[in-house]
């Protein structure tokens, strides 16, 4: 049965669920309004690719929308299409552009398309012109990020003819910065300028340019809409600094064994992790299959209440062990709930110490987790 008053993933139980994943939509609405506030008058969209960031777009999506986000953005045509069927409204703009072949799909499904190459334009540019009514289009101009977006040769030649954004329908124009989460790091100023060049070289246009680390480096880098996406989701954009988000996920993993083990025994996997003395080590289901990372082992740690329990040994494809030597037995049984995501380990502590970024951690939560949704989308408003 689904929890209330959320829900959850159809096929587990709470009871009988390895694990329990409680996403809070109330956290992601504040999020939301908070940067909303924090950019005005520019105007704030959400990035909800990747099924947003893991958290699941069909629950996520229309809870921004019910807040008053009109415009979202995904990576990819089909992620376009699943968000339209939840979102008749809604603008949504599909970041990797047309593929070949597929701008009928845009016009059918109103997806707005970011053309990122003089050929994504001169082909949506075609399509326009055979259909016989416009359609508006996003431009991205790359200004360091080298990944997508017009490269300098391709804007001059926009810039030198005016009438290839008329032809596809050009309604605003975007980059993306390379390195936001490091305000020092001199790229950050070159794009800003690059980006002011772009936009003085183009007809005015409205611009688009932060993403969640973005908005921090101040207004000069908001343009008129920014496009967050991790803040959403309590990911801090702030690195280094207090996070300034709410917390979004928790994940409860569930122990399923625990033993007692004595020096000279070793646990898991390769034998990486050695008892000094005698222990208890508790089994949580819980693994890499499970987007817990491998490189966890040895390296993560759960909380039990306010207790630390490290991670010892290899993550397996299904389990983990963790050392409750220190805790008493009756809050460390079978069916206990450990923390592995929590108040006393968010997102980015677990990304520490698996060597990797906030973002991957949220992105490889797994399936097999009892997904609970909590709040009502209201942000507590
Ligand atoms: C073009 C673009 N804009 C915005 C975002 C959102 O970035 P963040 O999650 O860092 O806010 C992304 C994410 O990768 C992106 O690719």
């Amino acid at each position: 049965m689904p929890d209330s008053p959320g829900d959850a993933c159809p096929m587990t139980d709470s009871r009988t669920a390895g694990a329990i994943l409680t996403i809070d939509l109330d956290s992601v609405v504040a999020n939301w309004r908070q940067l909303r506030d924090r950019v005005g008058p520019a105007a704030c969209a959400a990035v909800v690719k990747a099924d947003a960031y893991g958290l699941g777009a069909g629950r996520v999506a229309p809870a921004l929308a019910a807040a008053g986000c009109t415009r979202f953005f995904v990576a990819l045509i089909d992620e376009g299409l699943a968000l339209r069927s939840l979102l008749p409204e809604a603008e949504i703009h599909v970041l990797c552009g047309p593929l070949p072949g597929t701008e009928d799909v845009f016009a059918e499904h109103r997806l707005t398309p970011v053309l990122n190459s003089l050929e994504q334009m001169g082909s949506w540019a075609r399509f326009l012109a055979a259909r016989g009514a416009p359609l508006a289009a996003g431009l991205h101009v790359d200004t360091g990020m080298r990944r997508l977006g017009l490269p300098p040769d391709e804007l001059a030649v926009v810039a030198a003819d005016h009438g290839r954004l008329e032809a596809a329908g050009v309604a605003y124009v975007m980059s993306h910065l390379a390195c936001a989460d490091e305000p020092e790091h001199p790229l950050n100023e070159e794009q800003r300028l690059v980006f002011a060049d772009a936009r003085a070289a183009l007809p005015p246009l409205p611009a688009s340019f932060a993403n969640s680390s973005g908005i921090f480096l101040g207004p000069a880098f908001h343009g008129d809409s920014v496009r967050p996406g991790v803040a959403l989701y309590g990911g801090n954009p702030c690195p280094g600094h207090p996070n300034p988000m709410a917390q979004v996920v928790r994940l409860q993993g569930r122990i399923v064994q625990v033993r007692d083990v004595d020096s000279p025994q070793t646990v898991g996997y390769g034998a990486t992790h050695q008892v000094a003395g005698t222990g208890r080590i508790a089994t949580v289901a819980v693994g890499y299959a499970d987007g817990y990372l491998r490189s966890l082992s040895n390296a993560g740690s759960g909380y039990i209440g306010d207790r630390r329990v490290p991670v010892v040994g290899r993550v397996s494809m299904d389990l983990i062990t963790l050392d409750v030597s220190h805790l008493a037995e009756e809050s460390s049984r079978p069916g206990t709930l450990v923390d592995l995501i929590g108040p006393h380990n968010p997102v980015d502590a677990v990304a520490e110490a698996a060597g990797t970024i906030g973002y991957e951690i949220l992105t490889a939560l797994g399936r097999r987790y009892h997904r609970v949704y909590t709040g009502d989308g209201t942000g507590g408003a």
